[in-house]
């Protein structure tokens, strides 16, 4: 197949916020317990941190991190989960049919993700709690002292040796996805719109600086998507900064056609959010701009797996941590992962967060076993270029592809592009993917407003040779499937180009960087 995009260096559409770049750790399964955290783990550090995966959650280039869920939020007393370990309850978790012992909560995530050197995302619960719950969790995060919760964080951490500064956590979450009916507490979107104002409210009465994300539709099928948002935002506009997002992907019945075209998905669910903002904007002549939080997004295998890990399996006895959602990404799996993180750019100027879901075992990048090693998904490839390399401004590209017929987003372009130009260094950075999945694709890129005269860059992801399009990393072959070397990349003419030339083989996601 063929494709010709246009870069025009001034078609920008907004700089990079590095904030797209997030994760999420939730009270689920094993990110946590035998996750990020496992004392007695040969890479605990003196906090019970695995060093292991640290190194790969930096590796990751992750920036931003949801804690601590999630369902698990909506029925989660963050108090249960400070002060002294021998003193904190063993509750029951509704939400995964887990016992959580607590052993490591607000204190312990804060410190993890300041050695990862990672913002911190708090969410707080909506659905069982309100509006007092998170008045003292913000006074016991970020009050400096001399009052009831910000002393008792003081007493805390020092008890536990750490020190009593304020976390200083700017970003909050008010509650998730309780626009669904198998959220504990669920509630209409009159009743959370209504609860999320004056949580707001107290919250900013406690800290002005926080930054606050209203609950948007956990998905673009979900009956009430559109009404939800239009009626939260409607009740908190002024109080708000942000509404969230939630999508996951699958293959359906064999079709990777549609699969590998989910991005469209996703560029609509985005478009529609942004109109639904703009019209409760417009009719309540409000002046501020309420941005996208696309707090949780990923590739998972919700129908049609008959593994052990899956949350009806597990629900049949209680147990702490149990595997849950391990899902295990194929090459198909990463190419669709780089295309939705093209929609996150192609949208930068209204979505300005994102979190991939989740950051280790629950359908993670990242996977550990207990008393066991870490390593890298397939997925974790063009996640850790594209937060590594998109620096500067996102391009608006010009696609001119051939078509590939889907069942579920009628024809499609084969190819599909995101680009940044750094000003600062002279750099493009092109992150492309073939979606073609027998055919190589031939990509000229035709820059305006500049040129290139070096490959600083080139890599892809495709099927590793012997394997097919389902190889995956596993425990027995962490490095099936990795970036390579993309061969034969080309500057239109000697000296100073305005024309690169590429072949991207079948199935495959590729960086290519030029100056
Ligand atoms: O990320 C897994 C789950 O997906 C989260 O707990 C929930 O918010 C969503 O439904």
């Amino acid at each position: 197949s063929h494709a010709r995009i246009i870069v025009d260096r001034d078609f920008t559409i907004a700089d990079v916020s590095p904030r797209l770049f997030g994760s999420f750790v939730e009270h689920m399964g094993r990110c946590v317990y035998t996750g990020i955290y496992e004392p007695g783990h040969p890479e605990a550090d003196d906090q019970g941190f695995r060093k292991d995966v640290m190194a790969l959650a930096k590796e990751l280039g992750a920036t931003v991190v949801r804690y601590p869920g999630g369902n698990f939020v909506s029925g989660y007393n963050w108090e249960d989960g400070v002060g002294p370990r021998e003193d904190r309850p063993v509750r029951i978790d509704g939400a995964w049919h887990t016992i959580e012992t607590n052993a490591f909560g607000l204190h312990e995530f804060v410190e993890w993700a300041r050695r990862a050197d990672m913002e911190v995302m708090e969410a707080i619960n909506l659905g069982t709690r309100g509006v007092d719950e998170a008045r003292a969790l913000v006074e016991y995060a970020n009050h400096p002292s001399g009052t009831y919760w910000s002393d008792l964080r003081r007493e805390h951490a020092a008890a536990a040796g750490t020190s009593g500064e304020p976390f200083g956590i700017k970003l909050w979450c008010l509650g998730n996805e309780l626009d669904g009916p198998w959220q504990i507490g669920h509630k209409t979107a009159e009743e959370y719109g209504r609860l999320a104002q004056e949580a707001a409210k107290a919250m900013k009465l406690v800290d002005p600086n926080i930054e606050l994300v209203a609950v948007g539709s956990s998905g673009k099928q979900m009956p009430t998507f559109g009404t939800w948002e239009q009626t939260v935002l409607t009740h908190t506009y002024d109080e708000v900064d942000y509404i969230s997002m939630h999508a996951y992907y699958q293959e359906h019945d064999g079709d990777a056609a549609s699969f590998l075209a989910e991005a469209v998905n996703m560029d609509g669910f985005i478009d529609g959010v942004v109109a639904t903002i703009d019209a409760v904007k417009a009719a309540g002549k409000h002046t501020k701009q309420i941005d996208i939080s696309f707090d949780e997004w990923n590739v998972w295998y919700q129908q049609g797996l008959e593994t052990e890990d899956q949350p009806d399996q597990v629900a049949k006895e209680w147990k702490s941590h149990p595997r849950l959602i391990e899902d295990r990404y194929s090459v198909t799996d990463a190419v669709v992962v780089g295309t939705l993180m093209h929609s996150l750019l192609r949208h930068g100027d209204r979505v300005r967060i994102a979190n991939q879901a989740q950051l280790v075992n629950v359908i993670a990048p990242i996977r550990s076993e207990e008393n066991g090693p870490a390593w890298r998904q397939t997925i974790f490839w063009p996640f850790a270029r594209i937060a590594e390399l998109a620096t500067g401004e996102i391009l608006r590209l010009v696609v001119d592809a051939d078509q590939q017929p889907t069942a579920r987003h009628g024809d499609v372009d084969v190819i599909d592009a995101a680009a940044t130009y750094d000003a600062e260094t002279g750099v493009l950075s092109l992150f492309i993917a073939n979606r073609g999945l027998e055919e190589a694709a031939d990509v000229t890129l035709d820059l305006r407003g500049f040129t290139a005269s070096e490959v600083l860059r080139a890599e892809v992801l495709t099927i590793p040779e012997g394997g097919d399009r389902h190889t995956a990393n596993d425990l027995q072959s962490q490095e099936a499937v990795g970036l390579v070397p993309l061969e034969g990349v080309r500057l239109g003419d000697s000296g100073q180009s305005s024309a690169v030339t590429m072949s991207l083989p079948a199935l495959s996601w590729a960086v290519v960087q030029v100056k």
